[in-house]
């Protein structure tokens, strides 16, 4: 019999790719996934620390397995990712029925983990045959940027580059296996550099391998847009035309203050020049940064008019314990609540917009069902021929309604 786990999931791309990793070391000593928690031998629970309520949200689903344990007690918990690593060995204080903790420092050590608990001992299952149609590579970890409202530079360490060639090994085999789409991960992701490897020609050595269509890239910084990059997208069709470009503030006053190496002025010039190759752009923003004025706050909205974002994600700040800006005087949650609810607002229009915006032009997409595919710069398209799975149509847009994309007949082709 096959031992069944649950995974449960937090946080970033990066932790679902990690999730899948932890995966295939589980299923090397036997295990199958199992969706269904009453079914489950053993749940791994995969955590975020960025803000407090990612990290609430994985204890309090912790807490709540120890009735799911109590109904068997030689079920298995093991607890990984960011909030393993922040919180650590305090961890198995408060919840002693935890087998396996494994911080975020030590993911590459997963593997020893397993063996060292002894709980893991049956025989292997083969890797799974197929990739789907997309699939993540991790191409570096960790963070050399010191935001002064973030957690993961302490809970991910300083950045650590794959080799190219353990890289372009990992996606080939993907890539083998079906996977047409590649998206590389990294906390910094266009920071990455392996000797005289740049991210620009890792983009292009991946594009290279049979069978990729198209490659993506999660999450960039802004200061890392550079004219070796834009060369790089402009003689490569292959390179998606999105990128998720978290912007953070409008503000250059708490853009400073917040470290985040940019001001409002380059972080417009490096959008443009990226919306000038076809890109369209999503990000994320924090309201209220202890430092944030109202006017800062108008700012961030004037950058949201000016930006052109197809979506943003919008936090409130949350001080994490640690950091620069956990010493400062908080704004009252009231403030915070009020200017959330003004950017959300404004934020909702943005996708309407975004998607007008795309009718004449011409995509080219990626079939994932025989109607339907998404475009290289990131919407879905809808069209009423078929096409085989996994092909690339270019086509113009049509119309747009609600979040779809109609593509323009092309009857006979
Ligand atoms: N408070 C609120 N949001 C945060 N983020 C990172 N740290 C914090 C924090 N302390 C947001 C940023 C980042 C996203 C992953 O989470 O917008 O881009
Ligand atoms: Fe955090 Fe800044 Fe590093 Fe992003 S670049 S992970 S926000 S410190």
């Amino acid at each position: 019999m096959y031992m069944k786990v649950f995974i449960e999931t937090y946080g970033c791309q990066m932790n679902f790719a990690d999730s899948d990793e932890m995966f295939l070391h589980l299923s090397a000593r036997g295990a199958v996934r199992t969706d269904t928690l009453e079914d489950a031998d053993a749940v791994l629970i995969n955590t975020c620390t960025v803000r407090d309520h990612a990290e609430h949200r994985a204890l309090s689903f912790l807490g709540r397995l120890m009735k799911w344990k109590r109904q068997n007690p030689s079920r298995i918990i093991i607890f990984t990712g960011c909030a393993a690593q922040r919180l650590g060995e305090r961890l198995k204080k408060r919840y002693p029925f935890l087998n396996i903790l494994c911080g975020a420092k030590d993911i590459e050590q997963f593997s020893q983990r397993l063996d060292q608990s002894g709980l893991f001992n049956a025989p292997g299952t083969p890797a799974p045959a197929s990739s789907g149609l997309s699939a993540y590579a991790t191409i570096m970890r960790g963070c050399d940027f010191a935001c002064t409202y973030c957690i993961v530079p302490s809970v991910r360490g300083p950045v650590k580059c794959l080799p190219a060639q353990t890289i372009l090994a990992d996606v080939s085999a993907k890539a083998a296996r079906g996977a047409k789409e590649i998206t590389l991960l990294g906390q910094t992701v266009n920071a990455y550099r392996d000797g005289n490897v740049t991210f620009a020609d890792l983009l292009n050595r991946v594009s290279d391998i049979p069978g990729v269509e198209r490659v993506r890239f999660t999450s960039p910084h802004p200061i890392y847009f550079t004219p070796d990059f834009l060369n790089a997208v402009k003689h490569n069709p292959k390179i998606a035309r999105h990128a998720h470009i978290p912007v953070q503030s409008g503000s250059s006053e708490v853009l400073k203050a917040m470290k985040r190496g940019y001001t409002r002025e380059l972080f417009l010039e490096k959008i443009d020049a990226l919306k000038a190759c076809g890109f369209s752009v999503s990000t994320d923003i924090i309201v209220g940064f202890p430092t944030e004025t109202e006017q800062d706050f108008e700012q961030t909205l004037s950058l949201v008019d000016r930006a052109g974002f197809m979506t943003a994600y919008c936090f409130k700040y949350s001080p994490r314990q640690g950091t620069p800006a956990a010493q400062m005087k908080l704004l009252s949650q009231n403030i915070l609540e009020k200017r959330l609810a003004i950017l959300l607002n404004k934020v909702r229009g943005l996708a309407d917009a975004s998607y007008q915006a795309q009718i004449g032009t011409v995509q080219e997409v990626l079939m994932e069902t025989p109607h339907k595919g998404r475009s290289s710069s990131n919407y879905w398209v809808d069209f009423k021929e078929s096409y085989p799975v996994g092909s690339v149509v270019k086509t113009t847009i049509e119309k747009a309604a609600g979040t779809l994309l109609y593509a323009r007949e092309t009857h006979g082709k």
